[in-house]
Protein backbone atom coordinates (compact mmCIF):
# COMPACT_ATOMS: atom_id res chain seq x y z
CA UNK A 1 0.00 0.00 0.00
CA UNK A 2 1.07 3.61 -0.55
CA UNK A 3 -0.46 5.31 2.15
CA UNK A 4 0.76 9.19 3.08
CA UNK A 5 2.80 8.55 -0.66
CA UNK A 6 2.38 11.34 -3.02
CA UNK A 7 2.22 10.44 -6.59
CA UNK A 8 2.38 12.61 -9.94
CA UNK A 9 1.40 10.95 -12.80
CA UNK A 10 2.02 12.45 -16.58
CA UNK A 11 -0.64 12.11 -19.16
CA UNK A 12 -3.25 11.15 -16.55
CA UNK A 13 -6.26 12.08 -18.38
CA UNK A 14 -7.07 9.02 -20.27
CA UNK A 15 -5.50 5.66 -21.44
CA UNK A 16 -2.67 3.95 -19.68
CA UNK A 17 -1.68 7.17 -17.33
CA UNK A 18 -5.64 7.26 -16.03
CA UNK A 19 -5.15 3.72 -15.53
CA UNK A 20 -1.94 4.34 -13.68
CA UNK A 21 -3.66 6.96 -11.30
CA UNK A 22 -6.63 5.39 -10.49
CA UNK A 23 -4.64 2.21 -9.42
CA UNK A 24 -2.02 4.03 -7.04
CA UNK A 25 -4.83 6.47 -6.00
CA UNK A 26 -6.06 2.61 -4.83
CA UNK A 27 -3.27 1.65 -3.62
CA UNK A 28 -4.09 4.49 -1.08
CA UNK A 29 -1.79 7.16 -2.67
CA UNK A 30 -2.30 10.66 -2.95
CA UNK A 31 -2.34 11.42 -7.07
CA UNK A 32 -1.68 14.60 -9.24
CA UNK A 33 -2.47 14.32 -12.64
CA UNK A 34 -0.98 16.55 -14.95
CA UNK A 35 -2.18 16.73 -18.86
CA UNK A 36 -2.21 19.45 -21.26
CA UNK A 37 -6.06 18.56 -21.85
CA UNK A 38 -7.53 20.75 -18.72
CA UNK A 39 -11.32 19.62 -18.85
CA UNK A 40 -10.74 16.15 -19.69
CA UNK A 41 -7.96 15.43 -16.79
CA UNK A 42 -10.15 17.88 -14.31
CA UNK A 43 -13.00 14.94 -14.69
CA UNK A 44 -10.65 12.43 -14.36
CA UNK A 45 -9.01 13.72 -11.10
CA UNK A 46 -12.62 14.01 -9.22
CA UNK A 47 -13.62 10.56 -10.85
CA UNK A 48 -10.81 8.91 -9.06
CA UNK A 49 -11.17 11.10 -5.90
CA UNK A 50 -14.61 10.60 -5.55
CA UNK A 51 -14.00 6.17 -6.49
CA UNK A 52 -10.72 5.80 -3.68
CA UNK A 53 -11.24 8.89 -1.27
CA UNK A 54 -7.93 9.88 -1.49
CA UNK A 55 -6.98 13.48 -2.23
CA UNK A 56 -6.42 14.06 -6.56
CA UNK A 57 -5.27 17.23 -8.02
CA UNK A 58 -5.60 18.11 -11.73
CA UNK A 59 -2.79 20.29 -13.07
CA UNK A 60 -2.51 21.79 -16.30
CA UNK A 61 0.63 21.00 -18.25
CA UNK A 62 2.27 20.12 -21.08
CA UNK A 63 5.55 17.81 -20.40
CA UNK A 64 7.22 19.53 -23.05
CA UNK A 65 7.78 22.78 -21.59
CA UNK A 66 9.73 23.44 -18.83
CA UNK A 67 7.62 26.78 -17.48
CA UNK A 68 4.44 24.43 -17.26
CA UNK A 69 6.64 21.70 -15.71
CA UNK A 70 8.22 23.97 -13.12
CA UNK A 71 4.36 24.90 -12.24
CA UNK A 72 3.65 21.62 -11.87
CA UNK A 73 6.03 20.69 -8.97
CA UNK A 74 5.52 24.21 -7.44
CA UNK A 75 1.90 23.09 -7.01
CA UNK A 76 2.72 19.55 -6.01
CA UNK A 77 4.94 20.76 -3.26
CA UNK A 78 2.67 23.43 -2.13
CA UNK A 79 -0.14 20.98 -1.59
CA UNK A 80 1.86 18.29 -0.54
CA UNK A 81 5.00 19.30 0.52
CA UNK A 82 6.53 16.17 -1.02
CA UNK A 83 6.61 13.77 -3.72
CA UNK A 84 7.27 10.19 -3.54
CA UNK A 85 6.69 8.44 -6.99
CA UNK A 86 7.17 9.99 -10.98
CA UNK A 87 5.49 8.59 -13.12
CA UNK A 88 6.52 9.71 -16.72
CA UNK A 89 3.67 8.34 -19.03
CA UNK A 90 2.42 11.44 -21.34
CA UNK A 91 3.44 10.12 -25.23
CA UNK A 92 2.55 10.66 -28.44
CA UNK A 93 3.31 8.14 -31.27
CA UNK A 94 2.37 10.36 -34.88
CA UNK A 95 2.95 7.81 -37.56
CA UNK A 96 4.98 9.40 -40.22
CA UNK A 97 7.60 7.79 -43.18
CA UNK A 98 10.75 8.30 -42.52
CA UNK A 99 11.24 10.67 -46.20
CA UNK A 100 8.00 12.23 -45.33
CA UNK A 101 9.20 13.21 -41.80
CA UNK A 102 9.86 17.15 -41.11
CA UNK A 103 12.79 18.38 -38.51
CA UNK A 104 9.58 19.84 -36.53
CA UNK A 105 7.40 16.06 -36.53
CA UNK A 106 10.85 14.97 -35.01
CA UNK A 107 11.51 17.54 -32.82
CA UNK A 108 7.83 17.34 -31.61
CA UNK A 109 8.14 13.70 -30.68
CA UNK A 110 11.37 13.61 -28.88
CA UNK A 111 10.56 17.01 -27.05
CA UNK A 112 7.21 15.52 -25.93
CA UNK A 113 8.43 11.69 -25.67
CA UNK A 114 11.81 12.34 -24.32
CA UNK A 115 12.97 15.78 -23.30
CA UNK A 116 9.97 15.73 -21.35
CA UNK A 117 11.20 12.91 -19.00
CA UNK A 118 14.46 14.62 -18.22
CA UNK A 119 12.84 17.93 -17.31
CA UNK A 120 10.02 16.35 -15.28
CA UNK A 121 12.43 14.20 -13.40
CA UNK A 122 14.94 16.57 -12.72
CA UNK A 123 12.24 19.07 -11.00
CA UNK A 124 10.72 15.79 -9.44
CA UNK A 125 13.79 14.43 -7.70
CA UNK A 126 14.80 18.27 -6.27
CA UNK A 127 11.81 17.63 -3.80
CA UNK A 128 11.68 14.21 -3.84
CA UNK A 129 12.99 12.61 -0.04
CA UNK A 130 15.24 9.77 0.28
CA UNK A 131 13.31 6.52 -1.68
CA UNK A 132 11.61 8.08 -4.53
CA UNK A 133 10.69 5.85 -7.45
CA UNK A 134 10.43 7.35 -11.14
CA UNK A 135 8.83 4.97 -13.45
CA UNK A 136 8.60 5.69 -17.00
CA UNK A 137 6.86 4.43 -20.17
CA UNK A 138 8.44 3.94 -22.70
CA UNK A 139 7.23 0.81 -25.09
CA UNK A 140 8.22 -1.87 -26.92
CA UNK A 141 9.23 0.47 -29.86
CA UNK A 142 12.39 0.70 -27.62
CA UNK A 143 13.21 -2.66 -28.18
CA UNK A 144 12.01 -3.59 -31.78
CA UNK A 145 11.91 -1.33 -34.88
CA UNK A 146 8.25 0.09 -36.32
CA UNK A 147 7.88 1.40 -39.56
CA UNK A 148 6.61 4.77 -39.79
CA UNK A 149 7.55 4.94 -35.82
CA UNK A 150 11.48 5.78 -36.33
CA UNK A 151 11.17 9.13 -34.24
CA UNK A 152 9.30 7.62 -31.53
CA UNK A 153 11.38 4.34 -31.84
CA UNK A 154 14.43 6.80 -31.18
CA UNK A 155 12.41 8.91 -28.31
CA UNK A 156 11.75 5.42 -26.81
CA UNK A 157 14.94 3.88 -26.78
CA UNK A 158 16.60 7.26 -25.00
CA UNK A 159 14.28 6.76 -22.17
CA UNK A 160 15.90 3.13 -21.81
CA UNK A 161 19.36 4.21 -21.79
CA UNK A 162 18.72 7.64 -19.94
CA UNK A 163 16.82 5.22 -17.50
CA UNK A 164 20.21 3.12 -16.71
CA UNK A 165 22.34 5.85 -16.44
CA UNK A 166 20.13 8.08 -13.84
CA UNK A 167 19.74 5.08 -11.55
CA UNK A 168 23.58 4.87 -11.21
CA UNK A 169 23.37 8.57 -10.43
CA UNK A 170 20.76 8.30 -7.29
CA UNK A 171 21.41 5.20 -6.22
CA UNK A 172 23.28 6.77 -3.08
CA UNK A 173 19.75 8.51 -2.40
CA UNK A 174 17.96 5.09 -2.74
CA UNK A 175 15.89 6.21 -5.52
CA UNK A 176 14.69 3.59 -7.99
CA UNK A 177 14.43 4.76 -11.55
CA UNK A 178 12.92 2.22 -14.10
CA UNK A 179 11.05 1.78 -16.84
CA UNK A 180 7.59 0.19 -18.13
CA UNK A 181 7.93 -0.84 -21.91
CA UNK A 182 3.81 -1.69 -23.06
CA UNK A 183 3.37 -3.94 -25.47
CA UNK A 184 0.07 -2.77 -27.70
CA UNK A 185 -2.52 -1.47 -25.03
CA UNK A 186 -6.29 -0.36 -25.86
CA UNK A 187 -6.54 3.04 -25.06
CA UNK A 188 -7.97 6.05 -27.15
CA UNK A 189 -4.54 7.22 -28.63
CA UNK A 190 -4.25 3.57 -30.08
CA UNK A 191 -8.10 4.09 -31.18
CA UNK A 192 -7.43 7.17 -33.46
CA UNK A 193 -4.56 6.31 -34.72
CA UNK A 194 -5.28 2.33 -35.95
CA UNK A 195 -8.24 1.33 -37.79
CA UNK A 196 -9.95 -2.06 -36.57
CA UNK A 197 -7.95 -3.87 -38.94
CA UNK A 198 -4.58 -2.86 -37.97
CA UNK A 199 -5.56 -3.98 -34.35
CA UNK A 200 -6.68 -7.03 -35.40
CA UNK A 201 -3.45 -7.48 -37.41
CA UNK A 202 -1.84 -6.77 -33.92
CA UNK A 203 -3.74 -9.15 -31.95
CA UNK A 204 -2.83 -12.04 -34.32
CA UNK A 205 1.02 -10.93 -33.41
CA UNK A 206 0.54 -11.23 -29.79
CA UNK A 207 1.01 -14.99 -28.09
CA UNK A 208 -1.79 -13.65 -25.58
CA UNK A 209 -4.32 -13.10 -28.40
CA UNK A 210 -5.63 -10.18 -26.70
CA UNK A 211 -4.54 -5.95 -26.73
CA UNK A 212 -3.47 -5.07 -23.46
CA UNK A 213 -4.89 -3.28 -20.89
CA UNK A 214 -4.28 0.16 -19.30
CA UNK A 215 -4.54 -1.89 -16.08
CA UNK A 216 -1.94 -4.57 -17.35
CA UNK A 217 0.51 -1.36 -17.43
CA UNK A 218 -0.74 0.18 -14.04
CA UNK A 219 -0.34 -2.96 -11.79
CA UNK A 220 3.08 -3.28 -12.94
CA UNK A 221 3.95 0.75 -12.03
CA UNK A 222 2.26 0.14 -8.75
CA UNK A 223 4.62 -2.64 -8.09
CA UNK A 224 7.62 -0.97 -9.21
CA UNK A 225 6.00 2.33 -7.16
CA UNK A 226 5.89 0.05 -3.90
CA UNK A 227 8.58 -1.16 -0.95
CA UNK A 228 8.18 -4.49 -2.49
CA UNK A 229 10.34 -3.34 -5.61
CA UNK A 230 13.06 -1.26 -3.47
CA UNK A 231 15.84 -3.59 -5.00
CA UNK A 232 14.89 -3.21 -8.60
CA UNK A 233 16.53 -0.02 -10.02
CA UNK A 234 17.73 0.29 -13.52
CA UNK A 235 15.46 -1.44 -15.67
CA UNK A 236 13.26 -2.14 -18.64
CA UNK A 237 9.97 -4.05 -17.38
CA UNK A 238 8.31 -5.41 -20.96
CA UNK A 239 4.42 -5.75 -20.35
CA UNK A 240 3.48 -7.32 -23.94
CA UNK A 241 1.41 -10.44 -23.93
CA UNK A 242 4.78 -12.22 -25.58
CA UNK A 243 4.71 -10.27 -28.80
CA UNK A 244 8.35 -9.77 -28.25
CA UNK A 245 9.30 -13.29 -27.72
CA UNK A 246 9.39 -13.81 -31.40
N1 LIG B 1 -1.21 2.38 -26.08
C1 LIG B 1 -0.17 1.66 -26.47
O1 LIG B 1 -0.31 0.66 -27.19
C2 LIG B 1 1.20 2.00 -25.99
C3 LIG B 1 2.23 1.08 -26.23
C4 LIG B 1 3.52 1.39 -25.79
C5 LIG B 1 3.76 2.57 -25.13
N2 LIG B 1 2.74 3.46 -24.93
C6 LIG B 1 3.05 4.71 -24.23
O2 LIG B 1 2.17 4.89 -23.16
C7 LIG B 1 1.96 6.28 -22.94
C8 LIG B 1 0.46 6.59 -22.93
O3 LIG B 1 -0.10 6.17 -24.17
P1 LIG B 1 -1.68 6.05 -24.38
O4 LIG B 1 -1.90 5.00 -25.40
O5 LIG B 1 -2.39 5.97 -23.09
O6 LIG B 1 -1.98 7.47 -25.08
P2 LIG B 1 -3.35 8.32 -25.16
O7 LIG B 1 -3.18 9.17 -26.38
O8 LIG B 1 -4.53 7.43 -25.09
O9 LIG B 1 -3.29 9.23 -23.85
C9 LIG B 1 -2.21 10.10 -23.68
C10 LIG B 1 -2.51 11.18 -22.67
O10 LIG B 1 -1.34 12.02 -22.60
C11 LIG B 1 -1.74 13.38 -22.77
N3 LIG B 1 -0.66 14.13 -23.42
C12 LIG B 1 -0.20 14.01 -24.68
N4 LIG B 1 0.77 14.91 -24.91
C13 LIG B 1 0.95 15.61 -23.75
C14 LIG B 1 1.79 16.68 -23.37
N5 LIG B 1 2.66 17.24 -24.23
N6 LIG B 1 1.71 17.14 -22.10
C15 LIG B 1 0.83 16.59 -21.24
N7 LIG B 1 -0.02 15.60 -21.54
C16 LIG B 1 0.04 15.11 -22.80
C17 LIG B 1 -3.01 13.33 -23.61
O11 LIG B 1 -3.80 14.51 -23.43
C18 LIG B 1 -3.68 12.07 -23.06
O12 LIG B 1 -4.48 12.35 -21.92
C19 LIG B 1 2.75 7.01 -24.04
O13 LIG B 1 4.01 7.39 -23.57
C20 LIG B 1 2.90 5.93 -25.11
O14 LIG B 1 4.01 6.15 -25.94
C21 LIG B 1 1.46 3.21 -25.35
Amino acid sequence: MLNNKTAVVTGAAKGIGYGIALKLAKNSANVVLADFDESTNQTTAKQIEKATGVKCLAVKCDVSKKEDVDNLFKTTAENFEKIDILVNNAGIFPYKSFLEMSEEDWDKVIDVNLKSVFICSQAAVKIMRERGKIITISSIASLIGFENLTHYCASKGGINGWTKSLALELAPQKINVNVVAPGAIKTPGVEASLDEEAQKQFVNTIPWKRMGLPEDIANTVAFLASSEADYITGQVIVVDGGWTLK
